[in-house]
């Protein structure tokens, strides 16, 4: 069974080891920890049977925008809409915040990934050269909510 909620110090070793599985970007567990306190509402978890599958990590990035930081579905359940399922989750927790907007930033390589947030109403903005450690452009993006 599913279950959306929000993230928990307890589940920081089954999300970095998401991250590390699905992200190519390299994070520092202590990152995890320095974000709960922020806006715990903006960090959530899907789970199926007890099993984290699914986690969005936002920040609050201005008075009225949030940045995703980082979104990652197990790669055997995506495709099923899970991802859309909370990305929804957090837009809401958004609205519960007076969030106007919703910024996030792709690698130009992750197609997939830029055709997902592009369903979802991401504009795209604009184009970061280099802006990934290994070099990569980044490809900012925007939602209006
Ligand atoms: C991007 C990601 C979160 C999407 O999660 P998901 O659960 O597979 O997405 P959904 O099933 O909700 O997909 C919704 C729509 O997005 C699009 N989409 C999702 N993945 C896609 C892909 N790899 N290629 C093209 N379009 C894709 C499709 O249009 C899909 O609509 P459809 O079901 O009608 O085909 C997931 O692929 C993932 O974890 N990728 C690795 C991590 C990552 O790149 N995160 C984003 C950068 S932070």
């Amino acid at each position: 069974m599913l279950q959306l909620r929000h993230y928990h110090n307890a589940d920081l070793a089954d999300v970095c080891q998401l991250a590390s599985d699905s992200l190519r970007e390299r994070y520092d567990p202590s990152l995890f920890y320095q974000l709960v306190p922020y806006w715990p509402e903006g960090l959530i978890v899907v789970e199926d049977m007890g099993r984290i599958i699914g986690f969005v990590f936002g920040v609050m990035s201005g008075p009225q925008e949030a940045r995703i930081l980082m979104l990652a579905i197990d790669r055997i359940y995506r495709g099923r809409g899970l991802g859309t399922l909370l990305a929804r989750e957090f837009f809401r927790e958004c609205g519960k915040r007076g969030v106007r907007r919703v910024t996030l930033e792709v690698r130009v390589s992750n197609v997939g990934a830029m055709r997902f947030y592009q369903r979802l109403g991401f504009l795209n903005i604009r184009r970061a050269s280099h802006y990934y450690s290994d070099g990569e452009d980044g490809l900012f993006m925007m939602r209006y909510l």
